[in-house]
């Protein structure tokens, strides 16, 4: 068996216009999981650049054989479109990116589709059974993502929100507001709060079945339709309990 090729490491977020990759066929089919998908195409979920490893974890929680559409908020330059399109190749691959340039790349992968924009102005409803928010990282968006794009996750399905580190760092938010011209904040109480309100109102994010954090992730089920009768009694449940005084 040949070594694998991995893919040479991009300079996407350095502010150079985003390019197409595509590795050999041969390169491609050399890779086992996802891992190595990730390496093959050149996006850092697996082993490169920042090496999140992310593509691990992917591989146990998506199954190709249930996962008809995925969603990624963050497109650069196409690397974790292509890996999915490869790993889920009877689903729709929608990839969402506010720069211009990112429309072009990916056209020789007929299952995948590239909307350029801003999130907020797209509308979609329960049509993905995996929303990735992997966009700016900073803190203001992710909630103001989530807030718009949680709709869009089918009852039972994922939403990601990928390098929360980030919003630990002033350099980070510092580099992106140069690159991208904004005065965006990165405040960590203004995402401490989304997952606050998400704890505290139940009854609002009744459709939330878990939050789980993994390191620099975190992730949320959405809560199948059939459970609403379960849910419906939790909610009596719960207010009687605020209501109750001894
Ligand atoms: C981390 S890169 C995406 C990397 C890609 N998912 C991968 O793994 O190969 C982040 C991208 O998000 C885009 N972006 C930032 N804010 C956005 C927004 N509000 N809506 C859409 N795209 C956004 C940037 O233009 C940038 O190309």
């Amino acid at each position: 068996m040949g070594m694998l090729k991995k893919a040479p490491e991009k300079l996407w977020w350095g502010g150079t216009a985003p390019q197409d990759f595509y590795p050999d066929d041969q390169d491609i089919r050399a890779a086992g999981n996802l891992t190595e998908l990730a390496d093959v195409f050149g996006s850092d979920k697996g082993t490169l650049g920042n090496a999140h490893n992310y593509a691990r974890l992917y591989e146990r929680l998506i199954n190709p054989s249930e996962t008809k559409a995925l969603c990624e908020i963050g497109v650069a330059c196409g690397a974790s479109l292509k890996m999915w399109s490869a790993f889920l190749p009877a689903a729709r691959i929608v990839g969402v990116d506010i720069r211009e340039e990112c429309k072009n790349l990916c056209k020789d992968n007929k299952n995948i589709e590239i909307k350029i924009g801003d999130v907020k102005d797209l509308n979609y409803s329960n049509k993905f059974d995996v929303v990735i928010d992997d966009a700016s990282h900073v803190s203001e968006d992710i909630v103001d993502i989530f807030n718009r794009c949680w709709k869009w996750v089918r009852p039972g399905g994922l939403y990601i929100i990928e390098d929360v580190g980030c919003t630990y760092s002033d350099d980070y938010t510092e580099h992106f507001n140069s690159l991208f011209g904004t005065n965006k904040v990165n405040n960590r109480h203004v995402f401490v709060e989304l997952v606050d309100s998400i704890m505290k109102n139940v009854d609002v994010k009744i459709d939330i079945e878990s939050m789980e954090y993994h390191p620099q992730l975190l992730i949320l089920r959405k809560r199948k339709a059939n459970a609403n009768a379960a849910v419906s009694q939790q909610s009596k449940f719960l207010n009687w309990l605020s209501s109750w005084r001894p």
